[in-house]
């Protein structure tokens, strides 16, 4: 009865540490401070044709730190790269479309340790300007790894010269 009883605690005690120990969720993509100050990639312009407008409607620059530029020269993006998805709305006035505000910010950022359950890249979006309100769920954040992992190294972009 008292082995039981010890057991029982132990296999308890066990479960506890598992829970502990386990990760519920990967660590939070910080906000890319500076990411202006960085190389520009690319820009595109998403028009209302596209199915993808209501979320990423208008423009959206690319921008990458030093260490994703060996990404874009090698194919392999190392630890500590960064990558952000900058998306600005349109506004046009007598044929002249200029950025109007800043609707979000998409970031990956590579750790294969940190970020192993979506390919070894973090995945994150703020809302507007924003450097602190978080918009992904651990379900979005799986879609972007979908669509990602279709591409070499889950990068779609290019540089461009
Ligand atoms: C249906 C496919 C798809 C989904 C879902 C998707 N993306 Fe992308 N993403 C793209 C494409 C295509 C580009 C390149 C756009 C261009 O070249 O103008 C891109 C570019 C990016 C970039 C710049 C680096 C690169 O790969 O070129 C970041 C950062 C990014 N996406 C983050 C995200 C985040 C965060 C999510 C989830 C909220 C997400 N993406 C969901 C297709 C997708």
């Amino acid at each position: 009865m008292r082995n039981t009883v010890c057991s029982g605690l132990a296999a308890l005690l066990l479960l506890g540490s598992f829970t502990f120990v386990s990760p519920t969720q990967d660590p939070e993509v910080p906000y890319p401070e500076g990411y202006r100050m960085w190389t520009h990639i690319k820009t595109g312009l998403i028009g209302p044709a596209n199915p993808g407008f209501r979320f990423n409607g208008g423009y959206h620059h690319i921008y990458a730190n030093a260490t994703a530029m060996q990404g874009y020269n090698t194919g392999y993006f190392p630890k500590g790269s960064v990558l952000v998805f900058d998306v600005l709305d349109a506004k046009e006035q007598n044929g002249n479309t200029t950025e109007a505000g800043r609707n979000h910010v998409d970031v990956m950022v590579r750790d294969s340790v940190k970020y192993a359950s979506t390919g070894g890249w973090g995945y994150e979006e703020f809302k507007g300007d924003s450097h602190t309100e978080r918009l992904l769920t651990t379900a979005v954040k799986g879609q972007c790894f979908n669509c990602h992992a279709q591409q070499s190294d889950h990068v779609f972009s290019e540089f461009r010269k």
